[in-house]
């Protein structure tokens, strides 16, 4: 086996503001392995995690709000290097005492920085001249002593400083944001140039990592996954797959909510490529009944976690029983857990939940099981490449989110076969015509939404038509936090509502979806 290497993390510090994961995913870009720590993380607790550099994050707040976080000055004194970033820039320089002001200079988007010398340190081999991203209203007017200012703006007399003996530097912009030039050229400066380290973290490395690790957790115990279609529990169980075989089954329950292809995908494509043992549940009756009757979206959700956890413990007690006469318990359960969640949840300043996300592999509280989570330091970009990597099929592991409860939160109304059936033709068609157009990367998702209980006359032949309209939600998102709506090309959203009213019965009109969110979130429902 191919000897692992620890990595020693660039530990990225969040203020608070959405860009701490990002720039924890363009060290990664540059294979370096980084993570994320919390603000109030004491200076002690820091370097206990042997940090191989240290990167503070831009924040929303002024270094002179009531409550900023600070940065205790004791963190420059360790000789580990040191990145701010935007807001973590004006806290280490006001730690080092520098002068922050409010100069009511504030400068927001794209920026043209000038170098007050030649490119050097952290701006090596990059113009004089470049355009940089900025979101800020307090600036940097004096460098700490013994600091050398790199560069200025408009509005920031200092925008980049460093004191290389010391391994401290700072930049006003966000490098982590494409809009500034090069932004990852400056990442790669402080990475390579000024902290001295090697880009050696790979997706190769990251398999073997956790297979180590998989078997030594598992030892000879039986494993238990449930797959949901979607491409973390695949790649998860893949991987697991890849470190224990045989002590792994898998439990796909097939609620009937899927769209077209997709449970052909799990059943025939995925075990092709693992060679994984899949224990089926047939359940899209059991679903169907107990969502009879039922529009509200949120008791759907609910009734779908309730259904899937039932059949789930179902499934389970068989393979138990089939394990129990071989003598082996199964004592650990996979899960796909990703380090956006597990950041999320440890961080406790996420945002608010706005739906009940009752995700499908959601498994009850009592279950006995050991976790075994090999995504769990990995972003789903990186889950993406890993999945490449082990075989698995472009369609699993390019498939775009997908929400647990599936397509009965795309029919507002009542779910019924029939209507199922309906939105999976013209899901199928739209998805169809985004991939041939070669688009499949331009938008995050495109839900595609049944209007059930909405009746819309057309004229179809010779007559008047009833019938119900679709719905096309074409989004762009970085995180499903936010979201614009997808300028998809007009010819594209023609041939998609051409195919869909001629060849689905039933549907006779076509409506694109043009709200950001917020305020309209992503699903419908
Ligand atoms: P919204 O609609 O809240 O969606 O803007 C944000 C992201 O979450 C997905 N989503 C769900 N995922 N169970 C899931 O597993 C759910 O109940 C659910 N509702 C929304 C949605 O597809 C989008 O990616």
């Amino acid at each position: 086996m191919t000897q692992t290497v620890s990595h020693r993390p660039v530990l990225v510090i969040d203020y608070g503001a959405q860009y701490a994961q990002l720039i924890a995913r363009r060290v990664r870009e540059a294979n370096v392995y980084s993570e994320i720590v919390p603000h109030h993380i004491s200076v002690e607790a820091l370097l206990a995690k042997d940090p191989a550099a240290i990167i503070l994050s831009g924040g929303p707040s002024s270094v002179y709000a009531e409550g900023a976080p600070a940065v205790n000055a004791e963190l420059f004194e360790a000789g580990v290097p040191v990145l701010g970033i935007c807001y973590g820039f004006q806290a280490m320089a006001k730690a080092l005492g520098g002068e922050v002001a409010r100069t009511g200079l504030r400068e927001y988007g794209a920026t043209a920085m000038t170098m007050t010398g030649a490119a050097r340190s952290i701006l090596s081999t990059t113009p004089a001249q470049q355009n940089v991203w900025m979101s800020h209203g307090d600036s940097v007017q004096a460098a700490p002593e013994g600091f050398e200012v790199l560069a200025s703006t408009a509005g920031a007399p200092v925008a980049a400083f460093a004191a290389p003996g010391r391994r401290l530097f700072g930049v006003q912009w966000h490098p982590e944001v494409k809009h500034s030039d090069f932004g990852q050229k400056v990442l790669e400066n402080f990475l390579f140039e000024e902290a001295g380290l090697t880009p050696d973290w790979t997706t190769g490395n990251v398999i073997e990592e956790q297979t180590a690790r998989i078997r030594e957790q598992v030892g000879s115990g039986r494993v238990i996954c449930g797959l949901s279609g979607g491409v973390d529990s695949a790649v998860a169980a893949a991987l697991v797959q890849r470190a224990v075989g045989d002590q792994l089954t898998c439990v796909f329950v097939d609620h009937g909510l899927l769209r077209e292809g997709e449970a052909e995908q799990v059943e025939r494509d995925f075990v092709a490529a693992t060679g994984v043992k899949l224990y089926v549940a047939r359940e899209a009756d059991r679903f169907l009944s107990a969502l009879s009757g039922v529009t509200d979206p949120e008791t759907k959700r609910k009734i779908i976690g309730r259904e899937f956890i039932r059949a789930f413990e179902e499934a389970e007690r068989v393979l138990i029983e089939e394990a129990g006469q071989a003598g082996e318990p199964i004592r650990f359960l996979v899960q796909g857990t990703l380090y956006p969640d597990v950041v999320e949840s440890g961080g406790g300043e996420g945002a608010a939940n706005i739906k009940s996300h009752h995700n499908v592999g959601g498994l009850p509280e009592d279950m006995q099981f050991e976790l075994v989570e090999p995504l769990r330091t990995l972003f789903k970009d990186e889950v993406r490449t890993v999945g490449a990597e082990l075989g698995l099929p472009a369609e699993i592991v390019q498939r775009h989110p997908f929400p647990g409860p599936g397509l009965a939160i795309r029919i507002v109304g009542e779910v019924t076969a029939e209507r199922l059936e309906l939105l999976r033709k013209a899901d199928a068609i739209a998805r169809h015509e985004l991939t041939s157009a070669g688009l499949d990367h331009e938008v995050w998702q495109m839900p595609v939404v049944l209007l059930a209980d909405v009746h819309s006359v057309g004229v179809q032949g010779d007559g008047r038509s009833y019938g119900h309209p679709i719905v096309l939600r074409p989004v762009f998102s970085e995180d499903a936090m936010t979201a614009n709506w997808s300028r998809l090309p007009y010819d594209l959203l023609a041939r998609i509502s051409n195919r869909i009213t001629n060849e689905v019965e039933g549907v006779n009109r076509v409506v694109l979806d043009v709200t950001s969110k917020p305020p309209g979130t992503i699903e419908w429902e």
